[in-house]
This record gives structure tokens, sequence and C-alpha cells, in this order.
């Protein structure tokens, strides 16, 4: 599949399948290729059903919650989420779900399947579409641990480099051995082998990050200077720290590569005394500031965090699809339309417009939205059931 000879191809999702998922028994929607509003009261089920669009995508989706949450509860104990993604003129069936749990049997992971064919691992989901989001609990991500905005930019950098994911599965489960092995003990031939085997992604990571913050700090300035959406959010200053990423600013990839290895053998009684790993891509930080106003973005007001993400997450949209031949990400935007005042909420409507992302708005009160008019198409959820409606 050559993505980059395809110049001008939008892409959206055209159907949504939900089978035992959280409040929804069984849920068949047909989507257009438009922005889609979501409204109904609480606990209708609108975060649900993009947490279920969340999933067409690698990871636990939007919630960050184990698979087994999201079986309906006084169900069969499985669920399954189906869309049909239209790319161009193509067309993708993605599958995907757990199965029922089944007494006395390991229960399996999360199941994908593409055209009905299964595949053995979720990241190839990267490569097809990127899935990104702005939900209330990522307001919190410049004051949190480091964990919340590891999992949120490498979430972005995904959507730029389709093989990260692979990166990042891959340092994970060669650093969980090594763990292991710092608890159980291992011979130093072990250790070598489980520490090249961490070296080499960890290096990959760690570019990739380098490179995708770059050029999305490259893409926020271009949009702050040519855009007038930048009156509504303000441009970000992006920085990731870590040591890899510090090492191959000084180096070459291969001594990074070298130096790293170099410090986990030294690193084996520290690591082996805390318990785990103690350097390496899993320690990074993303450093953001308020570029207007030259402040950290830890040090900025709620409203001005919100409007630093709203804006990071456009310029992204606007790079993801540039990068990826003019295939755009699909955003999913929980409650972010009631949080902005009425300038910034035209601005954000606008500007997915123009993007021309299948973006999904969810909200209590349908009057908000009314600005979209036309162009984008109203949805009502109550009691887990999904209708088109009229203009708001
Ligand atoms: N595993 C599950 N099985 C059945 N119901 C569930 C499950 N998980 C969550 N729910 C229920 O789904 C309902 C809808 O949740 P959801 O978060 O989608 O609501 P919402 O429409 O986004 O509401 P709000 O406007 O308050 O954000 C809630 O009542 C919740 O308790
Ligand atoms: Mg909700």
């Amino acid at each position: 599949m050559d993505i980059a000879a395809e110049s001008t191809q939008s892409l959206f999702v055209s159907r949504l399948r939900l089978n035992e998922f959280r409040n929804y028994s069984t849920l068949s929607l047909e989507l257009e290729p438009r922005p889609a509003v979501l409204t109904g009261p609480n606990g209708a089920g609108k975060t649900n059903l993009i947490e279920a669009i969340s999933l067409l995508a690698p990871g636990r989706g939007l919630r960050n919650v184990p698979f087994a949450d999201l079986a309906m509860a006084n169900g069969s104990g499985g669920w399954a989420v189906a869309g049909r993604l239209q790319i161009g003129a193509d067309v993708y069936n993605i599958g995907t779900g757990l199965s029922r749990p089944v007494a006395g049997e390991k229960r399996a992971g999360r199941q994908v399947k593409i055209d009905g064919v299964s595949e053995r691992s979720t990241t190839v989901l990267a490569e097809l579409l990127t899935v990104v989001w702005l939900t209330p609990a990522i307001d919190g991500v410049f004051m949190g641990p480091s964990s919340d905005r590891r999992r949120f930019f490498d979430r972005l950098i995904t959507g730029l480099e389709p093989g990260f994911r692979k990166s990042l599965t891959q340092f994970e489960r060669a650093m969980r051995q090594r763990n292991k092995l710092l608890e159980i003990g291992g011979s130093a031939a072990q250790f070598e082998a489980l520490e090249a085997a961490m070296a080499e992604p960890a290096i990959a990571i760690a570019a990739a990050r380098v490179h995708a913050i770059e050029d999305l700090q490259t893409a926020i300035w271009a949009k702050w200077r040519d855009n007038e959406v930048n009156t509504a959010f303000p441009w970000a200053t992006l920085a990731v720290e870590g040591s890899i990423e510090r090492d191959l600013q000084l180096m070459a990839a291969t001594d990074a590569e070298d130096a790293y290895r170099d410090r986990l053998r030294q690193g084996r009684e520290q690591d082996r005394a805390a318990r785990r790993t103690l350097d390496g891509p899993h320690r990074t930080d993303f450093l953001t500031g308020h570029g207007p106003k030259q402040m950290p973005a830890k040090l900025s007001s709620t409203g001005e965090q919100k409007a630093l993400l709203t804006g990071m997450i456009l310029a992204h949209a606007e790079l993801v699809t540039t990068r990826r031949g003019g295939r755009p990400p699909l955003i999913l935007l929980d409650e972010v339309a009631a949080h902005l005042d009425e300038h910034r909420r035209g601005a954000l409507f606008e500007e997915i417009c123009r993007l021309g992302v299948q973006a999904f708005l969810t909200g209590t009160d349908a009057e908000i939205f009314a600005p979209f008019g036309a162009h984008a198409q109203f949805l009502h959820v109550e009691e887990g059931r999904v209708s088109h409606s009229d203009r708001p």
C-alpha cells in the first residue's frame, strides 16, 4: 500500500457496530464523512461511543482501562467493536474485541481483524489510521505524573511515525524480562542479551520522539504565522527530556546505543535494589510551555492549558495529514466544546472543517454546536441508543 502516492484522500469511519460494549448491548450506526456531534444526557453513552472508536487504534483506548472493563455488565464478558474505515476509495473493515472468558482457560488479549484476517499484533492499526483524543482526564496532563505525558505525547508521535508503536512494545517486553531477571537473578550473558534487546528499540524510540517533537514544533509555529485560529489557541513550546534523547543530540545513534548498554550494565546493582530499570525511554518527560506568555504549561491557567492542548491537537492533525499522504487523523473531543468560550469554540469548529477531519465531539448541550450548521452530523444518544437528529 503506497500511501504517499495518493495525494488527496480523506479518511473516515462510515459504519460503527458494537456488541456488548459498555452500556451498548448492540449498536449499528452509519456515519457520514463529516464531523459528528454526539449529545444527550449524562450517562447516555456518549463517552462510551467515542471510547469504542478509540479502540480502532492500538492501545487501551481513551479511558486506558483493562479490556475486561469494557464488556457490558451482566453480559457474556466479551465485547466487540467493528468499524468500516474509508480511506479515499479504499474500504477496510476493522474488527476488534475480547472473546468471552472460558472457565479454566487463560484469557487471550484483544483480538484484531482487518477484512476478516486476524492480525498478530494491534500495532498494524497504527499503519492504517491515527486516532487522537482530548478528554477531561487529559486536562491535568501538564500537572500530573510524567507517565501521563508520555502516554499523551507518544500517541501523537505514533500518528507521525507508525513504526514507533512497535519499538515501544519491543522495549517494554525486553525491559519486563530484564526486571524479572533482576528479581530472580541471571548470568552476565543473560543480562547482556536483554540489555541489547532493550537498547535497539530504545534508540529508535528516542530518535522518533526527538524528530516528531521538532516537526510538531515547526508545525505549531507555521500555523501561528499563517493562521487566524491562533488568536484562539496559543502556540506551545515543546521539548523532550530524557537520557537517550540527550545523547542523540551529542553523538551518533550507534554510540548512543553503546552508551545506553554501558549504563544498563553498570546500573544492574542499583536497578536490583530499586527492583526496576531506572534509566531508559520509559523515564523520558515532555515539557510544554505557553509560548506567548513564556510560561511553563503547568503554571498556566486551566483554560490556557485546555487551549494549548487544543491548539496542539489541531497542529498535529495538519502535520499527520501532510505526512501521511492526505490521510487525516480521527479526533475525539470529549466535552471539549463546553469548556471553551464562544470565540474559541467557533475557531475550533472552523479549524475542524478546514482540516477535513472526521472529529467526534460530545456534549450535553446541543445548542453550543449550532455554529457547525450543515457541516456536521448530529447524533442524539440516550440509554445506549443512538439516533440521527436534525440540526440542534
Ligand atoms: N461495562 C459497562 N457495562 C454497562 N454499563 C456501563 C459499563 N461501563 C460504563 N457503563 C455505563 O455507561 C453509561 C454511560 O457512560 P458514558 O460515560 O458513556 O456517559 P456519557 O453519555 O458520556 O455521560 P456524561 O455526559 O456524564 O459524560 C454510564 O451510566 C455507565 O455507568
Ligand atoms: Mg461523558
